[in-house]
Parts: C-alpha cells; structure tokens; sequence
C-alpha cells in the first residue's frame, strides 16, 4: 500500500460530520488516508483490519483493481450523460447485470445514488402504482420498530429508530409500525431463531385496523442492520408476503445491508426464499466506491406504468445523478469481481467459522448477547449505568488502537467485514475486541 500521504489540514472545523460525536471525534481525530483489500492505512501510518466493509458497503475488499480501472477508464471516456430522456450504455449494462442477479421476477432497476433516495423511491413506486391501476385510496404505509430505512423523510417516517426520528418534526402521516423481532428468549441463539414468527400477524391487526384496502406497502429490513443486527424469526417474512398477498399490500425489503452477498446469496430474498414486490439497493452495488443505489422493481409492477400515449413520461420521480456514468462503471466492475471471485459463496462457506469466532466470545466481561447471520455479527454489551453507548464505544476506540475498525451502534457492536476476509484475519479481529473488552471498565 502507497504510505505516502499529506498530512491532514490542522483545521478541521468546517466539516460537520454526519452521524458523529464532531466536538469528540475532532478532539483525537481518527484519519484514514489508504485502503488496499482488507485494511485501511491510518495517517500514523498504521494497516488497520477492516471489520466492516467500510459502512456495510466494500464487499469486495478495498481498491479493487478492476473497479479502479472502470471508474479510471470512464472518467476519460465521459464524465456525465444527462438522466432524464437520454442514456448511455454502461447504464443498460448495469440494470442488465442486475436483473440476472436479482430474485425472478424482479425485472426492472430504477437508479438512486444511496441507500435512503431508493427507500424514497421506492415508497414512491408503491404509491404510485396503486394509483396508477385505480386503487388511489392506498396511502398508507407500514413500517417496523428499531427499522432503519436512510435519513430522508419517508425513510425515517417509516423507519423505527427513536432518535433517528424525534428532532424532526410530524414526518409523513398515515404511516403505523409493526413490532421489531427481537425479544429475550432470543439471547446467543446461532443464525435465526425458531420463535417468533407470529409477530408477523400485527400486520394482519394493522390492516385490520386501518381497512386493508387503505395500505400500500410494508417496509422491512429482512435482517435489521442499523438498530444493531435483530433476525427474522424463521418462517416470519413468509408469513409477511402471505398477509400482503391476501391484501393486495407491496412488499418491500430493504437490501441496502443485506443485498450482494452478505448472507452468502446474492440478495436476503433468495437466502429467505421470499421474493418481495420491491427490493432496495445501496452500498455494495459500486462496492462503495462511487455512491450508487437502486430499486429492483417487480415486471407486475413496472407494467402497470407502461400505458397512456408513448410520448409521455410514466413516473414523475429521478435525480439529475440517476445511472451516473462513474457509478455504473463501478457497478459493472463490481458485479463482475463478486460473480469471478465467487465471494457471495464464499461468504456462505466462511459463515459457520465466523459464527463459532463470534459465538467464542460468550463469556467475556459485558457481553449479553452475540449474534449472527451470514457474513454478519453483533455483540450486545451491558451498558455502563447512567452512561449508554460509552462502553460499546470505549471498545471501539481500543480496537481502532489495536489496529481493528469495528461498528457500534448503541451498546452493540456490529461487524460485517469485506467477503474476501480469511479465517487467520477472523481470529485478529475477535482477539482484539476480546482483548478490548478485558481492558474496558
Ligand atoms: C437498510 C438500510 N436502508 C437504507 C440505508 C441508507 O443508506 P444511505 O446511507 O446510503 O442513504 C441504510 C444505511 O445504512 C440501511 O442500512
């Protein structure tokens, strides 16, 4: 890895950070300035072992060859290509690439630029597609608690994290939530647990109380990231697409975190086996290297916008950066590095190691819970009286210390390293929360 770097600029004053304690972090600053597959390189010129694909998002590991060079190669071929009644060709190739990787049925890709405008997107789809086929009264939405579907309005209307949510004002009416999955019988259980599914009938009680006829969509993440890793129950999102077929309801999942290859399938609908209406996209679309997102959208779907005369625009929704020339790139490039290095199976193959290197860490001081799924981990820890998330955090800042990039999110920390990790790297990094653990109060 190139060492060689300028130093940051003394002041750091003028950016304000997003998601971060600004007065803390800028107080003993923690700078990255290199990445090469599994590690970043500090400005102390340290490799640190990356824990968590960057933010869920560096599947592939970092600096890719062949993304680099796609991103690279287009940036001298052309820079942008108008989004609205125009296109290029890397585009098409990308929601080609797409739609063979997607669950059948899901045919067509709409193009966003993070995880929280596809939420909005695909909100919006759902809307309108129940007005577009005559069913205009369907307005409302449901989403669950402890959900996190991004920042922006509609996301966080639906989404279930308090604070996410409580500084912001109404939010969007005609929104209810389901309960989340996560309860105390669950505790250092391996993958899904076996109860629980029944938590799925509060959509029924919902529809009920609303009149079904009135509901639009359900939103859920198939396996809750940010709220610090809660499972579905087995057998509880089969039941979510039977109440929403017997309404009439879209089912969307959000894959923001769980699409390519996290659970070890290229998406958590083909891990579940429950294909949804709509699937949100982000993050390991370009491998997080250029931002990108996008809505995979059900032929059912699509088709109920083809009609009235050709010469007028069927959805009233885009962004100026829709299916940007840079993003596609890297999303072909990207899609080609998961599919020729077999990573989504090479994450299935990793997952049992990586649960019994999770689950090794059972007794050390303040875990009260460990779970995991996939390429995914969570440890709970107790949080210190009066004072929570400080643990989880003090954790986190002896890990970076130690040479490990870990995630916390309240008092649980939340790991989901790049695919490409190997067992000897596993073993670093659980050593090292456990050392972190013994050394924290
Ligand atoms: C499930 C889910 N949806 C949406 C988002 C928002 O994505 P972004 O930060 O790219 O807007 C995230 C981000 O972590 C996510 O995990």
């Amino acid at each position: 890895m190139d060492t060689h770097h300028k130093p940051a600029p003394n002041d750091l004053s003028a950016y304000w950070m997003p998601f971060t304690a600004n007065r803390q972090y800028k107080a003993a600053p923690r700078m990255v300035v290199g990445a090469d597959g599994m590690h970043y390189k500090s400005d102390d010129g340290r490799d640190i072992l990356d824990g968590t694909a960057g933010l869920w998002c560096c599947n592939a590991g970092h600096n890719r060859p062949k993304i680099v060079e796609a991103i690279q190669k287009q940036a001298g071929e052309m820079d942008y290509a108008p989004a609205f009644q125009m296109g290029h060709p890397k585009v098409f190739e990308l929601a080609n690439s797409l739609r063979d990787m997607a669950p059948e049925g899901l045919e067509h890709v709409f193009f966003t630029n993070s995880g929280s405008e596809s939420v909005e997107t695909a909100l919006k789809i759902a809307l309108a597609y129940h007005r577009m086929r005559g069913e205009g009264q369907r307005t409302r939405l449901i989403g669950r608690e402890k959900g996190y579907h991004g920042v922006n309005f509609g996301g966080i209307s639906v989404g279930g994290i308090v604070n996410n949510r409580k500084f912001f004002g109404g939010l969007l009416g005609g929104v209810d939530h389901m309960p989340h999955t996560y309860l105390p019988e669950h505790r250092f259980i391996r993958g899904i647990p076996d109860t629980g599914a029944d938590l799925a009938d509060d959509l029924e009680r919902i529809a009920q109380l609303h009149g079904p006829e009135t509901i639009a969509a359900v939103i859920v993440e198939p396996m809750a990231g940010s709220a610090g890793v809660i499972m579905p129950p087995k057998g509880y999102l089969q039941k979510l697409r039977q109440i929403c077929d017997r309404h009439g309801i879209l089912l969307i999942f959000d894959e923001v975190i769980t699409g390519f290859g996290r659970l070890g399938a290229p998406f958590a609908a083909d891990y579940f086996g429950v294909t949804p209406d709509l699937i949100t996209t982000a993050k390991g679309l370009t491998n997080g290297a250029v931002p990108m997102g996008a809505v995979l959208c059900g032929s059912h779907i699509h088709e109920a916008f083809m009609q009235g005369p050709d010469h007028m625009i069927e959805l009233f929704h885009g962004y100026t950066y829709s299916g940007n020339p840079l993003a596609s790139a890297a999303g072909v490039a990207t899609l080609e590095t998961y599919r020729e290095e077999g990573l989504f199976a090479r994450a299935a193959e990793l997952a049992p190691y990586w649960e019994d290197a999770l689950h090794s860490l059972r007794d050390a001081p303040h875990v009260v819970d460990i779970r995991n799924l996939g390429m995914v981990g969570a440890i709970e820890l107790a949080p210190l009286p009066d004072e929570p998330t400080k643990r989880a955090f003090d954790v986190y800042l002896k890990c970076w210390e130690a040479g490990c990039l870990i995630r916390t999110t309240g008092d649980i920390i939340a790991l989901s390293p790049p695919l490409i990790i190997d067992k000897a790297q596993i073993d670093q990094l659980i050593t090292t929360i456990d050392d972190a653990l013994r050394a924290t109060a």
